[in-house]
């Protein structure tokens, strides 16, 4: 079994290079972070406050999630598009602080990696849902580069981006999500820690697949 994990915080390159190294390894992709998206875009669209525990409680008792093929359905609808805006990152930070949404997509995410090799991305798989895995990163940057970078996918993309904006969401998510009471981001004890500030992707890819190599002795 080779199950990858890789954590850190937002705007870290985590899901292209996550990505990258599932291609090249044959492994499946999940990215957990587009889950927590998914159910914060249910919420925006049934006006149900993103705080509001015992209302987000009843969209979850109606709500199935999914990810499949690099794709997160909603409901079985195909949502990997609609949910990379600046209002649903904020959204899926703090809709990802309640227990029951967590609970939700850690069942998900569970059931994938029990049944399939994976690199699994997100805040909390080496600590909290694959804690066996057999290779975990965690992955960061500093903060002015991954504002950058959003920036720069956000455009690409065809989305509005504004700089600064984004350096101030990144820097309330990162609060948000290492500071929340169940399971926030935080490296775990025997992952390896990789700053990608000054790496290109090509050069972040090989340091992943160097650290699973180095981990399980397969060659990639
Ligand atoms: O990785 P991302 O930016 O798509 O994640 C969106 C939000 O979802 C992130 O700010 C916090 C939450 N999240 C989480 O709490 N746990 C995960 N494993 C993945 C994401």
């Amino acid at each position: 079994m080779l199950r990858v994990a890789i954590d850190g915080p937002g705007g870290t390159g985590k899901s292209t290079i996550a990505k990258a190294v599932a291609e090249r390894l044959g492994l499946e992709y999940i990215d957990t972070g587009a889950m927590y998206r998914s159910i914060a875009l249910k919420s925006i669209r049934l006006s149900v406050p993103v705080d509001d525990e015992p209302k987000v409680i009843e969209m979850l008792a109606d709500t199935v999630i999914d990810f499949n093929d690099n794709k997160v359905y909603l409901d079985g609808e195909d949502v990997s598009g609609q949910i990379r805006t600046n209002e649903i990152s904020m959204a899926a930070s703090t809709i990802s602080k309640l227990g029951p949404v967590r609970a939700k997509v850690d069942e998900v995410s569970k059931r994938l990696a029990a049944t399939k090799d994976v690199v699994m991305e997100g805040r909390d798989i080496g600590t909290a849902v694959i804690p066996d895995a057999e290779v975990k990163i965690f992955m960061t940057a500093a903060p002015e580069i991954r504002a950058k970078r959003r920036y720069e996918q956000l455009v690409a993309a065809g989305k509005p981006a504004n700089l600064e904006e984004i350096k101030e969401d990144i820097e309330k998510r990162d609060y948000q999500d290492s500071h929340r009471e169940i399971n926030p981001l935080k490296q775990a004890d025997d992952a390896v820690y990789m700053d990608t500030s000054d790496m290109s992707i090509d050069e972040n890819i090989d340091a992943v697949c160097a650290v699973i190599a180095d981990k399980t002795g397969r060659d990639v």
